[in-house]
């Protein structure tokens, strides 16, 4: 199985993309994790299927994966504007598009302790609209702490750990099912 892991944050030093790091060293040893940049053009609807190099590479690994893992922050009560980017690029050909029944799982770290819960149901309700699977839970809502890593990067929070072990192994549990 393949997971391709997506951090909304472009940021640099981002902690979303911290915790993508993270969540990809605890999957199981027989899991591919591959990570995708969302670094792409601004959407404007005027490429045909003359996608750029940057959308065509994300495209093709969201096809040649069996899920999704992505990790959000909050940015305006909303998902950043990467993210949504991301997903508009993404849902080019309908019913052919690189998301039509993919499996997504979600977490992030929010500014304060919604912990970016606002940005993932707006994720959940934009990806429902392109007919993908998204784990309903457990939600996976990170308050921000100095401590929350340790020098390895990896989480030092055991109900943190315990929550992103939980939603990876739905990930990889329903994906099969869901995509036959
Ligand atoms: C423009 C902007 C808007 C933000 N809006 C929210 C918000 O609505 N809710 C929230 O919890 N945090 C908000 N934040 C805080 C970020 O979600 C928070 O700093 C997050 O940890 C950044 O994640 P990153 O390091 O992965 O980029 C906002 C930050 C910025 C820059």
């Amino acid at each position: 199985m393949k997971i391709v892991g997506i951090s909304g944050s472009l940021r640099k030093g981002s902690v979303n993309t911290k915790l993508l790091h993270a969540c990809a060293r605890l999957l199981p040893n027989d899991v591919e994790f591959e990570e995708a940049s969302i670094d792409l053009p601004l959407f404007d609807d005027n490429h045909g299927n003359n996608l750029p190099d940057s959308v065509q590479k994300l495209n093709d690994l969201v096809k040649n994966s069996d899920a999704l893992f992505i990790t959000c922050p909050e940015h305006n009560w909303n998902m950043t504007a990467a993210m949504k980017n991301a997903i508009d690029w993404l849902s080019l050909g309908g019913k052919d598009s690189a998301l039509n029944n993919q499996v997504v799982a979600l977490a992030g770290i929010g500014g304060g302790r919604l912990g970016s819960v606002r940005a993932q149901m707006a994720i959940r309700s934009t990806l429902l609209h392109d007919r993908v699977w998204v784990v309903p839970g457990p939600e996976v809502l990170i308050a921000p702490s100095e401590t929350m890593f340790d020098e390895k990067g990896d989480l030092t929070d055991p109900i943190a750990i315990q929550l992103v072990t939980n939603i990876l192994g739905e990930l990889i549990r329903v994906s099969p099912l869901l995509r036959t």
